[in-house]
């Protein structure tokens, strides 16, 4: 049974960078005309209530999207998804929400796009029948990723994307997502996937970002974002890896990142990092 519960987590700096990310990877997706379809594999509940018990314990939005809103002059690159964090609270005067993944992407969806969401806590999962089920575009299902995914892909649209965002609730899951990637690559060539990964003191993590390298699949581009040094005891950053990012994404994550890292760093000796793990 699962007990990893993302209530505690919204909105920290690790959804940050994921969603603005998503975001940029949506709208570039959406420069073509032709419909797209999303995957999120690991869905969660779509919509977090800021002022829950849960995302009160530790108010990790504190260090994440609240400090990204009483910034001065946000860049362009994270106009989109600052849109979704205010439409999502439109007509409060405080943070009070906050749009998970399912709810990024929805803000962005055109009419003719969809969105498919798995999980497989009970909770979340009630939760996003009452936040997405009415919307036509967006499709939720009680299924392991593992299994599910694979078999959703390639869309019929056979443009979009694939979000990985495991808890590393289960540790074996820094290998299973690279193993899910390879899976859906060799179905799904053309999909653009994101592999979201902590980064934090364990052997698999710290293994992460070379056994990426080593599928050796072609356009791998990591953004990664490290607000604690190096010895932080618990979570001091997160990275994606995102394979076939649409053209121009490294461009807009070099100046994404700087700047995100300016506003959301703790400790001067942590950093950010761009590069492509193989070649564009
Ligand atoms: C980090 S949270 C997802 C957060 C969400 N993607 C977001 O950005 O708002 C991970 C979620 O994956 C779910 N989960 C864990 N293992 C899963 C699996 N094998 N298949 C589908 N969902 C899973 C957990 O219940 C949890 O809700």
């Amino acid at each position: 049974m699962l007990s990893y519960q993302h209530d505690y987590h919204a909105g920290n700096h690790a959804d940050v960078l994921k969603h603005s990310v998503l975001a940029l990877v949506v709208r570039a997706l959406q420069r073509k005309d032709a419909p797209l379809r999303v995957l999120d594999a690991h869905a969660g509940s779509g919509v977090y209530d800021l002022r829950s018990n849960e995302a009160r314990k530790n108010e990790e939005f504190a260090g994440g999207i609240r400090r990204l809103l009483a910034a001065a002059q946000p860049p362009a690159a994270v106009q989109d998804y600052l849109a979704a964090v205010r439409a999502l609270n439109a007509g409060r005067q405080e943070l009070d929400l906050y749009p998970g993944s399912p709810q990024v992407v929805r803000h962005l969806l055109r009419p003719e796009d969809h969105l498919e969401l798995l999980e497989l806590h009970p909770a979340a999962l009630a939760r996003l029948h009452r936040n997405f089920g009415r919307d036509h575009r967006v499709h939720i299902h009680d299924r392991d990723a593992f299994e599910g995914v694979p078999a959703l892909v390639p869309p019929r649209e056979k443009r979009g994307a694939v979000l990985v965002d495991s808890s590393y609730e289960v540790k074996e899951d820094f290998t299973t997502v690279i193993e899910l990637l390879q899976t859906c690559h060799r179905r799904w060539p053309g999909g653009v996937y994101l592999l979201w990964y902590p980064v934090i003191r364990h052997p698999l993590a710290e293994r992460f970002t070379a056994k990426v390298r080593a599928t050796g699949l072609p356009k791998i581009l990591q953004a990664e974002l490290r607000v604690e040094a190096e010895g932080f005891d618990g979570m001091r950053g997160s990275g994606l890896c995102i394979v076939n990012p649409p053209f121009g994404l490294d461009q807009k994550l070099n100046a994404l990142l700087p700047w995100l890292w300016a506003t959301l760093k703790n400790d001067d000796r942590s950093g950010w990092r761009v590069e492509w793990l193989t070649p564009s």
